[in-house]
């Protein structure tokens, strides 16, 4: 009887193994910066589209609430746990490099997804993600040519400071700032990447500067934006092609559409469709092939109608019918 007890908990525990090494589905844990934007919505949503089941894979995101200590926290909890690959969408560049060595100590793929991280890219596999200084100078060179030299007062409600993404835009933007001497930027300020930020930020200027203190608005995203002119349409001020000149980041299918509509005169693409670039990455790394450090997921930038741009695309109802999410 004994001798049967313990053939069939053997066999419990083999068929048990067998049926969870069967399932043959690669977990990934993919710590997200968190719900902030239309952009990341749509970001997140893609990631749940391409990681499924019947892809193979198992997938297990964490929003983040742009809460850094979390993002290192849930990092180790799936090292703990021997996740197959751990992707990384950093909510600031600073302070990865000890939890990139433990990753990298358990012998787990680190795959680091849209923002950047100030640490040796020794400590990672891979990096995917846009061009955020390119964005920025794109912003800037739009500007230039619009403006044919112009003068302008400029006001910057940057996103989240310490990520990537608004350093990146910063310093592109700046970049072509300082190779003109008739532009003066009056003031930069944290929006966090929100609508309600946007919003704030842009009340607080229109207290300080007033109506006539500033020409343009340089929003690091959409939703920057859209909270900015929630501001200026409180305060009565005009935007767009007849009033003030507002530039935008990400251009979702809201901010396009508000770039046609011609209330965001130039719309810097950032994609979030970024989810079957990193599964290649991973299919890539199972065949036991070399990737590439970075992967580039290339954007373009749009500007409103009745702009000519040599820089941009200019706005149309076909760009806004394949522009999804
Ligand atoms: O990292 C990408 C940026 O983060 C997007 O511009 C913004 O919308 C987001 O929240």
């Amino acid at each position: 009887m004994k001798k049967l007890l313990a053939l069939v908990i053997a066999l419990c525990l083999v068929l048990g193994a067998a049926s969870a090494f069967a399932d043959g589905l690669l977990k990934i844990g993919y710590v997200q910066v968190g719900h902030e934007s239309d952009w990341r919505m749509a970001n997140t949503q893609n990631y749940f589209d391409v990681f499924t089941k019947d892809a193979g894979f198992e997938l297990e995101l964490i929003d983040c609430d742009n809460d850094h200590a979390l993002q290192l926290a849930k990092v180790r909890e799936f090292v703990q746990k021997d996740f197959d690959y751990i992707v990384i969408d950093p909510i600031q560049t600073a302070g990865w490099d000890d939890v990139l060595k433990e990753v990298q100590e358990a012998g787990i793929p680190c795959i680091i997804a849209d923002r950047s991280v100030d640490a040796s890219p020794d400590l990672y596999t891979t990096a995917v993600g846009t061009d955020m200084t390119a964005e920025g100078e794109t912003a800037g060179k739009w500007l230039a040519e619009y403006l044919g030299g112009k003068e302008a007062k400029i006001l910057v409600i940057e996103g989240s400071t310490g990520s990537s993404a608004a350093i990146g835009r910063s310093e592109g933007f700046n970049k072509v700032a300082a190779e003109h001497k008739e532009w003066t930027i009056i003031d930069s300020q944290d929006g966090d990447f929100t609508q309600n930020g946007g919003q704030q930020v842009m009340e607080s200027f229109i207290k300080t500067y007033g109506e006539d203190g500033f020409d343009v608005v340089v929003c690091h995203n959409d939703n920057e934006a859209y909270g900015a002119m929630d501001a200026m349409d409180a305060a009565g001020i005009k935007y767009g092609v007849d009033g003030k000149i507002i530039i935008s980041f990400d251009a979702t299918h809201e901010g396009l559409q508000r770039t046609l509509d011609g209330k965001i005169l130039c719309n810097v693409e950032c994609n979030p469709i970024q989810a079957v670039i990193v599964m290649n990455v991973i299919k890539a790394l199972q065949a036991g092939e070399t990737v590439e450090k970075f992967t580039l997921v290339p954007d373009e930038g749009f500007c409103a109608p009745g702009i000519e741009s040599k820089i941009v695309t200019v706005m149309s109802d076909e760009v806004l019918a394949g522009r999804k999410y």
